[in-house]
């Protein structure tokens, strides 16, 4: 990726922009072909690009969810009923995705400034307020990206074969990655062997989004059948797993894309480490256990239908979980940007 640029009017990154005025994201489901972006000063606009996955990734959609409630705070200048029209605003945003907890925590952050500035201070519409909320959780993720790689690569032990799942990189992070981050920082101490990537059924953020980066960054890589990973495992072709998480409940266990479940099962009758990258607010305290997590069901659709043609019977019915929940017994340790964590077994 480029380097994460900052002025005093916002960042550009690779998946999003943001400005006073207006955000830009990039549309994920475009990529690898089509690089286009959206333009828009409309918090509408901007949730339903998070319930479209036009953009998606835990922390990006935190980032995200932040800059659409600051749209709404912007567009909400000289509204009579402010905070009503906030709160709702708010809960359409963090409803869009009920999965990644950053959604909602990195809203609620920008949320809290708005209303604590309307009920207890003097400003009725706290545009540069909430733009500095915007600003500093830009600046904290990209920090904490970092920290996560530095920690992630001091796991390795030998140049490896790595299997990851899903797109953690700079699609779907502020900064490099989690997962993908530390595997590029990998590949630059000449610590990478080989990537494989699962292709990530249906939605495919393996094989168009993870593909994507791995390729521009020059890092060898094969896209495999998710189903196949136990194999290769068994072959002894990969050394680790590492992958990313939208969800940690307090006992560790951990929600992430559809799969990971399947992947921690072979890892662990494999004997391979089973990573998890992710920043500390990933963490949901409130939760006892994994099955606390809501996981999302997403449309049928997305199973029956390849490029818009159907690949199913007529008639026929699909069951679409976007996540799952791996229990902390199958995970080695989560990397955070505060250390590592090992999970007790
Ligand atoms: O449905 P998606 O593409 O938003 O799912 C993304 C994942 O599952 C990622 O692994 C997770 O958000 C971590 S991103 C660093």
């Amino acid at each position: 990726m480029k380097n994460p640029k900052e002025n005093c009017q916002g960042y550009s990154l690779d998946g999003i922009r943001i400005f006073p005025d207006r955000t830009e994201i990039l549309n994920q489901l475009r990529l690898p072909f089509i690089e286009e972006w959206l333009v828009t000063s409309n918090y509408r606009e901007v949730t339903k690009a998070i319930k479209d996955m036009v953009i998606r990734g835990a922390p990006i959609i935190g980032a995200a969810g932040a800059i659409a409630m600051y749209l709404a705070v912007l567009e909400g200048v000289g509204k009579q009923n402010i905070l009503y029209y906030l709160r709702n605003a708010y809960l359409e945003i963090v409803g869009a995705r009920p999965t990644a907890r950053e959604l909602a925590f990195r809203t609620d952050e920008v949320y809290k400034v708005a209303e604590q500035n309307i009920i207890y201070g003097n400003n009725s519409f706290p545009v540069e307020e909430t733009y500095k909320v915007v600003l500093k959780i830009f600046r904290e993720s990209i920090e904490s990206t970092e920290h996560i790689i530095n920690e992630g690569i001091s796991l390795f032990t030998k140049k490896s074969n790595i299997l990851t799942h899903c797109n953690t990189g700079s699609l779907a992070v502020l900064g490099r990655g989690t997962a993908l981050g530390i595997i590029k920082e990998a590949f630059k101490r000449g610590l990478v062997n080989m990537v494989y990537t699962g292709e990530t059924r249906p939605f495919l953020q393996g094989s168009r989004l993870t593909s994507y980066e791995l390729k521009n960054e020059g890092i060898p890589h094969k896209i495999i059948i998710d189903s196949s990973a136990p194999y290769l495992m068994s072959k002894g072709l990969v050394d680790m797993v590492i992958i990313g998480a939208d969800r940690i409940s307090s006992n560790f266990d951990v929600a992430n894309k559809i799969g990971s479940y399947s992947l921690a099962l072979a890892a662990h009758h494999h004997k391979i480490p089973f990573y998890v990258a992710a920043p500390m607010v990933t963490i949901d305290h409130r939760l006892k256990s994994g099955e606390e997590i809501m996981v999302e069901e997403r449309s049928e659709n997305e199973v029956l239908f390849l490029n818009e043609k159907r690949i199913a019977p007529e008639g026929v019915s699909a069951l679409n979980y976007s996540f799952d929940i791996t229990p902390s017994t199958l995970v080695t340790a989560i990397i955070t940007e505060k250390g590592i964590i090992y999970p007790e077994k």
